[in-house]
């Protein structure tokens, strides 16, 4: 029996947030990074013993493309897995159901599922410092009731909130481009998901490839990347209202 950390995240708070959880259920688990394009996702030996938790940040509601893409490709054999969104204190709106779904069809069971908050991505200003002390104190809890309902073999269907059909996928806006402190120092390219960075000339960035997670812009250890000024205004001005208070964290 093995357990699985299974996640996407471009800027770590998907990472930081799901590492908590786990935490409660394992001290290794054995990591399948969604970010990576070398990855072969259908080769990786899932049994219906293992015990999994599958993490991918809620973009504009819907899980991200090329995670759901590299989800598709795994067999996953009966293995049990907890669902995690994470989001920038907007909503997670479709984004469990379409975690839910992918999964079943990819042939995992959920057991759990989880909606936890961290720092937007795009703008920091919203949920600052997340997660904290309170939100890991919650994600602990949790994991401590799904060990426990693992051990009793005690978990029921799960009904988890959001549409089918899903809503429909928004043009991604935050795509970030390199500045004059870039130094052409490649590490852009090398964090990329999809490729969409030339490793000799940063400046070259295919938009049409750009999945706009920010991963770039939080591994550049110069600052060199960022989103252009009136498209980043722009978001803000529509984060603004609907990123107000302290969201919560959701637990199924
Ligand atoms: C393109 C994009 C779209 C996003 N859409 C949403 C959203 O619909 N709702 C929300 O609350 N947060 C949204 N966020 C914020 C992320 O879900 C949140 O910051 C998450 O913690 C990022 O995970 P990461 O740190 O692992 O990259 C979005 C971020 C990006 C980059």
């Amino acid at each position: 029996m093995q357990y699985y950390e299974i996640l996407f995240s471009p800027t770590g708070g998907t990472r930081k947030t799901a590492d908590i959880l786990m935490g409660t259920l394992a001290e290794k688990p054995v990591q399948v990074d969604l970010m990576d394009r070398e990855t072969d996702f259908a080769a990786v030996p899932f049994t219906s013993e293992d015990i999994c938790l599958a993490a991918v940040p809620s973009f504009a509601g819907r899980v991200p493309v090329p995670a759901a893409q590299r989800l598709e490709k795994m067999q996953g054999n009966g293995a049990r897995i907890i669902l995690m969104t994470v989001y920038g204190n907007r909503h997670y709106d479709d984004t469990l159901v379409e975690l839910s779904d992918l999964l079943t069809q990819a042939g995992f069971r959920p057991v759990a599922a989880v909606a936890a908050v961290a720092e937007h991505s795009i703008d920091r200003r919203f949920a600052k410092g997340r997660p904290d002390a309170d939100d890991r104190a919650e994600l602990e809890s949790f994991g401590k009731t799904i060990r426990r309902r693992l051990e009793e073999g005690e978990c029921p269907a799960l009904d988890l909130p959001g549409n089918r059909p899903y809503k429909a996928l928004a043009p991604m806006l935050s795509k970030p481009l390199p500045n004059e402190d870039c130094a052409q120092c490649g590490t852009c390219a090398k964090v990329c998901p999809v490729d969409a960075i030339d490793p000799e000339d940063a400046a070259n960035t295919d938009q049409n490839i750009c999945a706009s997670c920010m991963a770039c812009q939080a591994a550049c250890p110069n600052g060199g990347r960022q989103v252009p000024g009136p498209i980043l205004e722009k978001l803000k001005a529509f984060l603004e209202p609907v990123c107000q208070g302290r969201k919560p964290n959701e637990f199924f």
